[in-house]
């Protein structure tokens, strides 16, 4: 068994938390999700969404990691020990953790790409048409993504391998304010950008109409994937809060940097989008082909390119090193195995699935599943189901099938914290949340439109 401690201080919690909940998610994903579904129309959704749904989500993981101090699995079987099948939440999230490592490291690794070509300068050698050309020519190179998603996993590998320590914890701290002023330094500078004006009115001004069953679906999707939700991260982690903490602070200082950092993405990228003609639902590749043409042509943009494409990666490893140890952490327990040959088996796994992501996405290749890519079915598969799926489960387990008295203790931390706040959240957790999502899916089956 692992030996179980709990985080050094107030501020190492919020920053382990927040390096977990802060990635691609915000970065990467967020401008081209809220892209695709109108903008404005959809942040507003996902805010709500994150506020009722996610929020109250985060803490029913904390309860049950604090409350068990054990891994994803080991979790439900400790507080229902003869309800044997809880435990498939567990193995729900291992599962999706390892798909959502297949996609996540193929854009780790055009981070990597797009790094290396920061510090070459090509970026500013090229023309916005040049631009685009350079990056389909990457991706239906199929060696080069691969190699470097490749390299990417292995990393993931030698800091897992060696256990969380507080290298990475230290990392953490100095690296998430670093790239929030990054962002916030380039969101000032799109300011100046012509397409500005229609960028504010796509991410500010709502038009209801584009509302729909999906677009709350998608906001779902997309919360939860951003706050590392609905597969037991924060149950693991839950598992290393001190026991006076207020997980209503760890909860609601996380859930806010993590809209935030979403919108100040949005304004970044949103004016680039517009100024330079690209198409705002382009999809996956909307950052990686909006930025470069920023950078070059900023006054500073040769070193603020390199900054911003170093942070993506590390804002990513911090991410996918807690999916990383969900997967490592089980395969070493339950199967007794060293943790450093558990991570070689975990990186080979992790490694065959994400070279297949970023072959599948060639042109004209052949991996293709129901006319998708492997890439965006493991994308879309996660966000749209596995994740709502498994948070559905959690809030069903956290309000009816936990002990109540147990719940309440250890949400307001015997009585310390939030008593007012306990009954929205024990309303939200028993009746909102697990509705909500029912609704959706059968939204999704066409039962209900
Ligand atoms: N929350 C991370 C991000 O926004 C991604 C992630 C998802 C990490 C699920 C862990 C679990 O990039």
């Amino acid at each position: 068994m692992r030996k179980r401690g709990t985080f050094a201080s107030g501020f190492g919690t919020v920053a382990a938390v927040g390096g977990s909940v802060i990635g691609l998610g915000n970065i990467w994903r967020f401008p081209y999700i809220a892209g695709e579904n109108g903008g404005a129309a959809f942040i507003l959704v996902y805010v709500l969404v994150s506020l009722l749904l996610s929020i109250p989500l985060m803490l029913s993981e904390f309860s049950i990691g604090r409350h068990s101090r054990s891994n994803t699995m080991r979790a439900f079987h400790k507080i229902v020990p003869n309800q044997p099948g809880w435990q498939g939440v567990g193995l729900l999230g291992i599962a999706t953790a390892l798909l959502i490592l297949g996609f996540y490291s193929v854009i780790a690794g055009w981070a990597l790409e797009f790094l290396q070509e920061a510090v070459s300068g090509s970026f500013h050698a090229q023309n916005p048409t040049e631009l685009k050309e350079n990056f389909t020519s990457f991706i239906n190179s199929g060696w080069r993504p691969v190699a470097w998603t490749l390299l990417f996993v292995a990393m993931n590998g030698v800091i897992v391998s060696r256990g969380i320590q507080k290298g990475i914890e230290k990392f953490n701290k100095l690296v998430t304010p670093l790239m929030f002023l990054i962002l916030v330094g380039m969101a000032i500078n799109s300011f100046s950008l012509e397409g500005l004006r229609e960028a504010v009115s796509f991410v500010f001004k709502p038009d209801f109409s584009k509302i729909s069953a999906s677009v709350f679906m998608q906001a779902v999707g997309q919360s939860f994937f951003s706050m590392s939700l609905g597969m037991g991260i924060m149950i693991t982690y839950g598992s290393y809060l001190r026991p006076g903490d207020s997980m209503f602070r760890v909860a609601g200082t996380v859930a806010i940097s993590d809209v935030c950092i979403a919108i100040l993405s949005g304004l970044a990228i949103f004016p680039a989008v517009f100024t330079f003609g690209i198409n705002p639902t382009s999809g996956p590749e909307l950052v990686f082909l909006a930025l470069p043409n920023i950078f070059a042509q900023m006054t500073g943009g040769y070193v603020i390119g390199i900054l911003f494409f170093f942070l993506l990666f590390a804002a990513a490893i911090t991410s996918s090193v807690s999916l990383m140890e969900v997967v490592v952490a089980y395969v070493s327990e339950e199967f007794r195995l060293s943790r450093r040959l558990a991570s070689l088996l975990t990186v080979v796994a992790v490694g065959i699935l994400s070279s297949l992501c970023a072959l599948s996405q060639m042109q004209g290749s052949s991996l293709l599943v129901a006319g998708k890519n492997l890439f965006d079915l493991f994308d879309s598969l996660t966000s749209t189901y596995m994740m709502p799926i498994g948070g559905f489960l959690i809030v069903i387990f956290a309000g009816w099938v936990m002990n109540k008295e147990l719940f309440r203790n250890e949400i307001t931390s015997e009585g310390r914290f939030g008593t007012r706040l306990y009954p929205v959240v024990r309303a939200l957790v028993r009746f909102f949340v697990p509705a909500v999502i029912v609704l959706l899916f059968l939204t999704q089956l066409g039962v209900w439109k």
